[in-house]
């Protein structure tokens, strides 16, 4: 087999937390982490000249070693020594850049899964994960899926139940947020509230839909500045339209919420759809390895 095709699932965050900042600059986080359905396809094929290429639907996307899912190839070839080995990708993408979902470091991820696969599975899943940790911090997450605490940089990973059965509406504004900019305006808070993580957890491990989605919190929203105002906006529709409990993910900009019934979130999503172009039904995913 000289070529794949492997599923870049997105993820949410059901709960974030910052704990602290640590000596080299990166923070401490706490959160629950969830794949989704929503998808980017990644085509993986085996080459022998040495080299690695990128294509994708999203022209604007670097396709050199900026693009995460080149870096991984790179990564994954150097450390499993297939002599003269390269490799072409396609990435054929849906998760909007940007969003706090995650969808360059999925795409990593799916490169990793589906290179170890052509190539005879030379690394086991947490050697996988390890090579996963040195190319970004949400990674090691996307290379395993489902449902899963993570703390550390957010690489360090405990399986957590999955999250009941139930539709997501995800819906991102036309702007993104810079990543370090929001860790910034949170090292500067003078106070720091936390959020109550093991709420969600205990909710997750009763399989309590209302009780994971009621205490979902993310403290990027706290230190969100003034000119991001629309991202309160689509929270308030969402809830409005029947979410059990909306929040922004990751560094944003995307905004979600949990539905327990399926006509809801169509009804949201179509209405939000009016006046933003990335909004999406979805569901929770489970466990990407095989
Ligand atoms: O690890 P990754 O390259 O995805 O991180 C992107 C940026 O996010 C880092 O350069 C850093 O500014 C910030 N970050 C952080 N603490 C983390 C994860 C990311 O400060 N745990």
């Amino acid at each position: 087999m000289r070529q794949t095709e492997e599923k870049a699932r997105a993820k949410l965050n059901l709960s974030l937390d910052v704990l602290g900042r640590m000596p080299d600059g990166y923070h401490e986080m706490r959160m629950v982490m969830q794949s989704i359905s929503l998808h980017d396809q990644v085509g993986i094929e085996l080459t022998d000249d040495g080299a690695v290429s990128v294509r994708s639907n999203f022209r604007f996307l670097p396709v050199d070693g900026r693009n995460l899912a080149a870096r991984a190839a790179e990564v994954f070839l150097s450390a499993a020594e297939v002599k003269g080995a390269g490799c072409r990708l396609t990435l054929r993408k849906r998760i909007p850049v940007g969003a706090g979902m995650a969808g360059g470091s999925t795409d990593a991820a799916a490169v990793l899964r589906g290179l170890n696969r052509l190539t005879g599975t030379p690394f086991t899943a947490d050697q996988l994960e390890e090579l996963a940790r040195g190319i970004g911090s949400d990674v090691a997450f996307c290379v395993r899926g489902g449902t899963q605490l993570a703390t550390g940089r957010g690489d360090v990973l405990r399986p957590l139940a999955p999250l009941p059965d139930c539709h997501v509406v995800v819906c991102k504004p036309r702007f993104s947020i810079s990543t370090p900019a929001l860790f910034q305006q949170i090292d500067s808070r003078r106070s720091a509230l936390h959020p109550d993580t093991d709420g969600p957890l205990a909710a997750l491990e009763q399989g309590d839909l209302t009780g994971v989605a009621r205490r979902m919190y993310n403290v990027f929203e706290d230190v969100l500045p003034r000119q991001y105002d629309a991202v309160s906006a689509i929270k308030a529709e969402l809830l409005d339209g029947g979410a059990i409990g909306a929040i922004m993910t990751g560094t944003g900009s995307a905004v979600f919420g949990l539905f327990a019934r399926e006509s809801d979130a169509a009804r949201v999503r179509a209405s939000l759809r009016e006046r933003y172009r990335d909004c999406f039904c979805t569901t929770p995913a489970s466990f990407c390895m095989e």
